[in-house]
């Protein structure tokens, strides 16, 4: 199975882009995973939809190429941060790659609630028309106080959160061979 990590997420110590290594990592004998930056990507323009530029139509392929997507995302002002909202107006337009594509999603922030607004945001989002993107159900993944999670290279020290990691892998590979493999 090969799936793509969106990062919402560009700054380069981004906690969600650890969480999206340690995934990448730690489960590399299950999937293959590509970890997409939208460092960048121009903001969406309706004018330039069916003729973006070279970065739009990479992300775009491998986004179309890809079995299924994980979205790990920050929170921002209790929504998405605008590089995910950019992100999803370019995959949600001409030839919407996201539909049918099974996703997933995940997320870090600093604040106790682990990007649960966000998170919530994002699932309103995907189930709209234009992009009915089918989620995996359940399996909510809030990492709170992420600053405390991870060690100074980087590395997911906290058990309890990679052991929960564990079984939401699981899960996610079980429901997308039952109905999407
Ligand atoms: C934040 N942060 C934040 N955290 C949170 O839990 N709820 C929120 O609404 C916000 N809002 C917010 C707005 C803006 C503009 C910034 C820059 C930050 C803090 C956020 O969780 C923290 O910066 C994370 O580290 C961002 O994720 P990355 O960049 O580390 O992946």
């Amino acid at each position: 199975m090969k799936i793509v990590a969106i990062v919402g997420s560009i700054r380069k110590d981004s906690l969600n882009r650890k969480l999206a290594e340690h995934v990448k990592n730690r489960y590399q004998d299950k999937f293959e995973m590509e970890i997409l930056t939208l460092n960048e990507l121009p903001m969406y323009n309706q004018d330039i939809e069916n003729d973006p530029p070279e970065a739009v139509r990479t992300f775009k392929n491998k986004v179309k190429e890809a079995d299924a997507v994980l979205w790990v995302t920050p929170e921002y002002n209790a929504t998405i941060p605008g590089v995910l909202a950019n992100a999803i107006d370019w995959l949600s337009r001409v030839d919407k790659v996201m539909i049918g594509k099974p996703s997933w999603i995940m997320g870090a922030s600093m604040g106790q609630l682990g990007t649960v607004k966000a998170q919530a945001v994002l699932r309103t989002v995907l189930f709209a028309m234009g992009l009915s993107s089918p989620l995996l159900p359940g399996n909510e993944v809030y990492v709170g106080a992420a600053h405390e999670k991870f060690d100074a290279s980087g590395r997911l020290i906290h058990e309890p959160t990679i052991t929960f990691l564990d079984g939401v892998v699981d899960n996610f590979i079980a429901w997308y061979r039952k109905y999407h493999g």
